[in-house]
């Protein structure tokens, strides 16, 4: 199609570059229908380093997000709002999709849509699907673990969250201490398939603490001091007794909110909701209360621009726009 010609009706373009994915996604705003989504990640570029290098994935976007960006010029003039994530996430890659977002509102004369990463992560659940409010959320991602209760778009309450690291962190660490690279949730849970949990026992964290709250720093360094001793034919075991005890804290917290508030309708969101182990204990959990559990398609569960898209709906119907000079990035911001 050549450039400039007009596709289809009113639409927003939405740019996700919060951490190590890079990421634009076209959606139609009359049907909240997705055109256009695609992905370029970084996982092999920062998997030798166990972990993500910020200046890296920097630059890595300054090449991935033009290269996307040259395959919507046919949906340019179609275009209402640019959407991009500017909160929370890494200061140096965060920067890359505003960048490119001021860029596109001033040649193209349109407004940008701030979008909160978390939000994004929220919305990935009605991409797909009619949005259901209210919901209780179980946040699982590289940089969260939160439970929040979502009433609406501007009305999220976080009710617990870590003290440390997350839930997500947890498998990347321990998978950097068995060598086996970056991301290590992916790598751990197919590990754990062929292990024995009951070979190694870890203490559930904060299993005696009355706080609805998580904590993984203390797990990992039993893990760690674990894989001291341990030879490469018990790693099986270790992902599983690891990935058993991390998600049971979950769940044992999950129990205890549960007790004063009783879940309705329940969702599990970011990358780590993609964790079978995960989605089956909490699927087990909710039975008693016979409340239904709501999980992303895998391929929207961890960072893409389609969730920030389907949020950006949200942002467009309430006219939340910003000028271009307006815009900043809050890395350590919250909901
Ligand atoms: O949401 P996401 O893509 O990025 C952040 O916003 O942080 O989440 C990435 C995190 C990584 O820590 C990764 O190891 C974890 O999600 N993850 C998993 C699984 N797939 C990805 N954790 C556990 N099990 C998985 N299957
Ligand atoms: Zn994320």
């Amino acid at each position: 199609m050549a450039m400039g010609q007009r596709v289809g009706g009113e639409m927003i373009l939405s740019i996700e570059s919060s951490c190590d994915d890079s990421s634009i996604a076209i959606t139609e705003i009359a049907t909240k229908k997705l055109l256009y989504h695609k992905k370029i990640s970084q996982e092999l570029e920062h998997s030798k380093y166990g972990g993500v290098v910020p200046e890296l994935a920097s630059r890595l976007h300054a090449i991935a997000l033009p290269a996307i960006l040259t395959e919507c010029e046919p949906w340019f003039n179609s275009l209402k709002a640019i959407a991009v994530t500017n909160a929370p996430g890494l200061g140096v890659t965060l920067m890359e999709g505003v960048v490119m977002a001021k860029a596109l509102s001033i040649s193209l004369n349109i407004p940008i849509l701030p979008i909160n990463h978390l939000k994004g992560h929220i919305y990935s659940l009605f991409i797909e699907k009619e949005a259901l409010l209210p919901l209780t959320v179980l946040l699982v991602s590289g940089g969260h673990t939160q439970l929040i209760e979502v009433t609406s778009y501007d009305t999220m309450e976080t009710v617990a969250t870590t003290m440390d690291d997350s839930y997500g962190e947890s498998f990347d660490k321990v998978a950097k201490m068995l060598g086996l690279g970056y991301p290590g949730g992916p790598v751990i849970e197919k590990l754990a398939l062929s292990g024995d949990a009951s070979k190694f026992s870890f203490t559930v964290p904060l299993s005696q603490s009355p706080l609805i709250a998580f904590s993984y720093s203390g797990l990992k360094n039993n893990v760690r001091l674990s894989t001291l001793e341990a030879s490469p034919e018990d790693y099986p075991n270790i992902a599983a007794a690891f990935q058993k005890t991390a998600t049971e804290h979950l769940i044992q917290k999950l129990k205890k909110y549960f007790k004063t508030k009783p879940p309705k309708r329940f969702a599990i969101v970011g990358g780590a909701s993609a964790n079978l182990h995960l989605r089956g204990q909490v699927e087990q959990l909710l039975l008693a209360h016979k409340a239904q559990l709501l999980v992303a398609p895998l391929e929207y569960c961890s960072d893409n621009a389609a969730m920030i898209g389907r949020c950006a709906l949200e942002a467009y119907d309430q006219k939340a726009f910003v000028a271009y000079r307006d815009i900043s990035i809050q890395p350590r911001c919250k909901l």
